[in-house]
């Protein structure tokens, strides 16, 4: 399958020089949606997950199906001010902007084999900082999957050591 067919890059959004890759046109396609889905749960499937992790608020699109498909739960990682019981939190750099990311302090039991799915990977803050959120609450992440890898920000040097699963990358 060749996912980038169905990749929209939009220029100059949401700012100036910045190549957007809009990931709606693989979405609304059931077939290619499913495909991409599939190769996610074939890596997971590998790794004895327990959960699945994503950051709002394209992972959760990505994730909860893979979730769904092995059976095992979700939890999000969500912006400051969303999560309304008690939370711990991670501040962390964007390809453009600074952010917290939280979770609930409940949403991972100690132990659990987590597997933390986002849609693209950038400069890699976001799921660095997923990354954090879930190792102080115990769990184990034993992959990170995405659809869309951008090379050129480097994105995997933050994530070494880990197994990193991308379906397509520019
Ligand atoms: C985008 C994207 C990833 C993140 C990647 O989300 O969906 O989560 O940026 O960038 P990074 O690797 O440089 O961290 P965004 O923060 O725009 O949030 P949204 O999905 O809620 O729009």
């Amino acid at each position: 399958m060749n996912y980038k067919d169905y990749i929209a890059i939009v220029p100059d959004w949401p700012k100036k020089g910045i190549q957007f890759k809009d990931i709606t046109p693989l979405m609304d396609n059931g077939k290619v949606f499913k495909s991409a889905i599939d190769e996610i749960v074939a890596f997971a499937r590998e790794k004895n997950v327990d959960l699945v992790v994503g950051p709002e608020a394209r992972g959760f699109i990505v994730g909860c199906p893979v979730a769904y498909a092995l059976g095992v739960g979700f939890a999000p990682v969500r912006k400051e001010g969303k999560l309304p019981r008690e939370v711990i939190r991670v501040e962390y750099g964007l390809e453009y902007g600074k952010d917290t990311l939280t979770m609930h302090k409940d949403a991972i039991k100690p132990g659990q084999r987590v597997l933390i799915i986002d849609d693209l990977l950038a400069t890699g803050g976001t799921m660095g900082a997923s990354i954090k959120l879930v190792e102080q609450l115990g769990g184990i992440v034993v992959g990170l999957a995405f659809l869309v890898e951008l090379t050129y920000l480097n994105g995997r040097e933050k994530l070494k050591g880990y197994d990193v699963l991308t379906l397509m990358q520019y």
